[in-house]
């Protein structure tokens, strides 16, 4: 392997959830280098349909209130996606649940310990900053979808890339009114992802947590 392409490589590879962080606020500087970085993202036509949403402060503090009232209460539920899985998937969500649970010390039979672990998306991991992935409802089609696809693993690299963690979550996309009515113009912006991002928490246990992937013949074809 040539020399020079190992940083990528590792970067790529070593990336993994955080879903623990300290309170530190991440600078505006830094955070100008992760936007500049992910920014520099290729797409189709060089349209660039992304759009990023910074919550911090008391914005952040209002969003994560009413995602817990509405994770509490079960008000707001309305996903804009199909959120059943075919059984292939499934099965694999299956079990990476069962692995963090275990990870965690219980069983996925246990829905008290499920409940307090998915409720931790609403409270964003604790996270002091999220960003919220967005494309404008007239541009959405399969290709902007690639487009925020490659600019979310772009984005979630240069968090990487100045020593700072993420979790992208797709959880908090059950909410997408909440989102709007925190997001200036958000009536005209379908969500992708949020991404709580920060400093890794010292110490945490579940920020080493390493999850596993299919072997590669399930997903590659060689055409001869
Ligand atoms: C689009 C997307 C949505 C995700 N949603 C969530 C989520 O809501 N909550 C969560 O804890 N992890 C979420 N994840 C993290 C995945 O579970 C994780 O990427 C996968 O298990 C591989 O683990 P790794 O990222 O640590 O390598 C999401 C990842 C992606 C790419």
């Amino acid at each position: 392997m040539p020399k020079e392409s190992k940083a990528i490589l590792d970067a790529i590879v070593n990336r993994r959830c955080i879903r623990e962080f300290s309170m530190e606020v991440v600078s505006d500087e830094i955070i100008q280098t992760i936007l500049e970085v992910a920014g520099r993202s290729p797409s189709s036509k060089n349209t660039q349909p992304w759009k990023l949403t910074l919550f911090q402060g008391a914005a952040l503090d209002a969003l994560r209130a009413d995602f817990l009232d509405s994770f509490d209460t079960g008000k707001h539920f309305y996903p804009e996606f199909p959120c059943e899985l075919i059984s292939e998937y499934r099965a694999r969500a299956v079990a990476l649940g069962k692995a963090i649970f275990a990870y965690k010390g219980f069983t996925r039979e246990d829905m008290d310990k499920r409940k307090v672990h998915n409720r931790l998306n609403y409270q964003f991991f604790d996270a002091p900053q999220m960003f919220i992935l967005s494309v404008d409802k007239k541009a959405y089609h399969e290709g902007t979808l690639v487009d925020c696809g490659i600019f979310a693993a772009n984005l979630m690299l240069a968090v990487e890339g100045v020593g700072l963690g993420s979790c992208p979550q797709m959880s908090t996309l059950v909410y997408p009114n909440l989102l709007r009515r925190h997001i200036p113009q958000g009536d005209q912006q379908l969500f992708l992802m949020s991404l709580p991002f920060g400093y890794p928490k010292e110490g945490s246990h579940i920020n080493d947590f390493i999850s596993t992937r299919e072997p590669i013949e399930n997903w590659f074809t060689v055409l001869k």
